[in-house]
C-alpha cells in the first residue's frame, strides 16, 4: 500500500515520476480517458481550512473517475472527540483513498498505518508535501529543470511548507536558503539530518541575493493564531517587497502557495506584478494531485 505522507520519505526519482506525471496530466487537462480512479470514494478529512487544497483534489479525483466524499473533522465524530485510530478503521472500511489535513503528523501516519488505505497528507503542522511537490512542478516548467536551482524562503522557516522545502532540497540536490528570525529557524538537527546544500541565516538580502526563486508563506500559520501579535513583530523585516528586489541581483520567480496577507509577508505591488506566477502555482497543484492519485495506484 503506497501513501504520500511527506517529502521525507521520497527520493529523487520518485518525486521525477511525479512531476513527469503531472506535466502529463496537464498536457492532457480535463477528465482522464482512462478514469484511473473509476469506482473508487475518496475521503477528504479535514480539521484545517482549506480553499486550494480542497477544490483542487475534488476536481482532481472526479477527473480520474472517483468520487470525492468531504468530511471536516468538525461535523463527524472526530470533533466531539472519536479517536483518529477508530475513525481511520471506519474510513479504511468504506472507502478507497483518504486526503488528511491536521495538525499532528502522527494522526496522517496513524490513520495511514490503520485504514489500509492509500492516504495523502493534505497539510499538517510538519510538511505540506503535495504543495511542495506542485510547486517543484511549476518551477521545472518555468526554467526547464531544477539544475541549478538556487531557492530562497523568506518568513516562517520551521512551518509545514518550509520543512517540505528542506527536504524537497535534500533530496532533489538543489540550493535552499533560509531567511528566518532566530526564533522561528528550522531545528539546526532537521536541517543537518536533511544534508545537502541548505543554509540558514536572518539576512533576507543575503539569502535572496542570486536566487532563482524567492518564495514565502504566511507568517501565522494555521494553529498559531494566538502567538499572531509576537509573530508581527518578530517577522516585521522578513517581507518581499520592493526594496527587496531592488536589492538584489538577478530577476527571481516569485512564488507563494497562498493564502496571502498583503503588508505582511509580501506587499500587495509585488504580489501583483507576480501574480501570474503564484496564480500558475495554484493551478498546477490539480495538476500535481492527480500526478499523486495515479502514482499511488502503481
Ligand atoms: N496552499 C494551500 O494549501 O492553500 P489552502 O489552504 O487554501 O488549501
Ligand atoms: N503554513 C501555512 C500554509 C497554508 C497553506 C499554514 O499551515 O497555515
Amino acid at each position: 500500500m503506497k501513501h504520500l505522507l511527506d517529502i521525507e520519505s521520497l527520493n529523487a526519482a520518485q518525486i521525477a515520476d511525479i512531476l513527469a506525471r503531472a506535466a502529463e496530466m496537464k498536457r492532457h487537462r480535463g477528465p482522464h480517458p482512462d478514469a484511473p480512479l473509476a469506482g473508487e470514494c475518496w475521503v477528504m478529512l479535514f480539521s484545517k481550512s482549506s480553499t486550494r487544497t480542497r477544490l483542487s483534489f475534488e476536481v482532481g479525483i472526479r477527473e480520474l473517475g472517483g468520487q470525492p466524499i468531504f468530511l471536516p473533522a468538525s461535523e463527524i465524530q472526530l470533533g466531539r472527540g472519536e479517536p483518529i485510530r477508530d475513525t481511520a478503521r471506519v474510513i479504511g472500511r468504506m472507502a478507497h483513498g483518504a486526503v488528511i489535513r491536521t495538525y499532528g503528523q502522527s494522526e496522517v501516519e496513524e490513520f495511514a498505518r490503520l485504514s489500509g488505505i492509500r492516504t495523502i497528507n493534505a497539510l499538517t503542522d510538519a510538511e505540506h508535501p503535495c504543495q511542495i511537490l506542485s510547486d517543484l512542478f511549476t518551477i521545472t516548467e518555468k526554467r526547464g529543470s531544477l539544475d541549478g536551482l538556487k531557492l530562497a524562503f523568506i518568513g516562517d522557516g520551521d512551518c509545514n511548507v518550509a520543512r517540505s522545502w528542506i527536504w524537497a532540497a535534500s533530496r532533489c540536490g538543489f540550493e535552499l536558503r533560509i531567511a528566518a528570525p532566530p526564533r522561528f529557524q528550522p531545528p539546526k538537527e532537521l536541517v543537518q539530518r536533511a544534508g545537502g546544500r541548505i543554509s540558514v541565516t536572518t539576512d533576507v538580502r543575503a539569502a535572496c541575493d542570486g536566487a532563482n526563486v524567492l518564495y514565502t508563506d504566511v507568517w501565522v500559520s494555521m494553529g498559531k493564531e494566538d502567538e499572531a501579535t509576537f509573530r508581527a513583530a518578530q517577522f516585521g523585516g522578513y517581507q518581499i517587497n520592493r526594496a527587496t528586489l531592488d536589492s538584489i541581483s538577478g530577476s527571481p520567480l516569485i512564488m507563494h502557495c497562498l493564502p496571502a496577507y498583503r503588508g505582511k509577508e509580501i506587499t500587495d505591488d509585488v504580489f501583483e506584478a507576480h501574480a501570474k506566477t503564484i496564480f500558475d502555482q495554484t493551478e498546477n497543484r490539480l495538476h500535481a494531485q492527480k500526478a499523486i492519485l495515479t502514482w499511488l495506484k502503481k
